[in-house]
């Protein structure tokens, strides 16, 4: 697998009383793309980040590509915004209430990326006629709403299916995985067809964060040259 490997921290696990020196230190300890949670209450029993976040995030990480992860009903309401704001990856889900191809659209006739979240139980199959409009697939390994929850593995499969189908259609889409990446999770996530790890808990709470973006990234590097 020849995509490059993107390490993207999730804000939702950093310390919310700084979210910009937080944001800052993640950077400065090499990560690729900073993940941005944004929850409304009723698509995930959570709240979290709105578009003044993304906005705030974005002149205080100039360099930073910011994924932005919409857990969220009618995602078509509030793509635009969430773009005008700083988003340079978009991503809506499947499971959410809006004409998912119309959405995408939107999102990329902006000139922003468009990714397409499945969760846990969403079978692969509904995805894959989705593909050719869009930049990037996300795989949650998690059910979506809080950080901190384990790895489902039988998510693999899926991504596994889908890097297939991305190959022999010669497509240019990530496969992004989110929830309970580590350094376990993260080698099997990349040797399935994985290259976008999103991992909260398991970098933002170390002290070192550089240590361990470089630890993960390396063990992501050798699974992928193993597999
Ligand atoms: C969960 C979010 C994740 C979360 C991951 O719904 O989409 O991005 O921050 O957190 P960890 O890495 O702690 O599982
Ligand atoms: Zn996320």
């Amino acid at each position: 697998m020849n995509r490059p490997l993107i390490i993207a921290p999730s804000m939702l696990a950093s310390d919310m009383s700084c979210l910009g020196v937080e944001a800052k230190r993640a950077m400065a300890g090499g990560a690729d793309w900073l993940h941005i949670d944004v929850m409304d209450g009723h698509f995930v029993p959570n709240l979290s980040f709105g578009v003044e976040i993304v906005h705030m995030l974005r002149r205080q990480v100039e360099e930073a590509t910011l994924d932005v992860h919409l857990m969220i009903e009618q995602p078509d309401r509030y793509a635009r915004t969430f773009i005008e704001a700083g988003a340079d990856v978009l991503t809506v889900h499947l499971e959410a209430s809006h004409n998912t191809a119309r959405t995408l659209k939107v999102i990329r006739d902006m000139g922003c990326r468009a990714g397409l979240a499945i969760n846990p139980l969403t079978e692969i199959e509904h995805v894959l006629p989705l593909l050719p409009h869009l930049d990037l697939l996300l795989c949650m390994t998690v059910n979506p709403g809080f950080g901190g929850q384990p790895f489902i593995i039988e998510v693999l499969e899926k991504i596994r299916v889908a890097r297939r189908y991305i190959i022999e259609q010669q497509l240019n889409v990530d496969i992004e995985v989110d929830g309970g990446v580590n350094d376990i999770t993260a080698g099997p996530s990349v040797t399935a067809g994985a290259n976008v790890l999103v991992a909260g808990t398991s970098l933002f709470r170390q002290k070192d964060m550089g240590e361990a973006i470089r630890n993960m990234r390396s063990k992501a590097t050798e699974a992928s040259s193993a597999g």
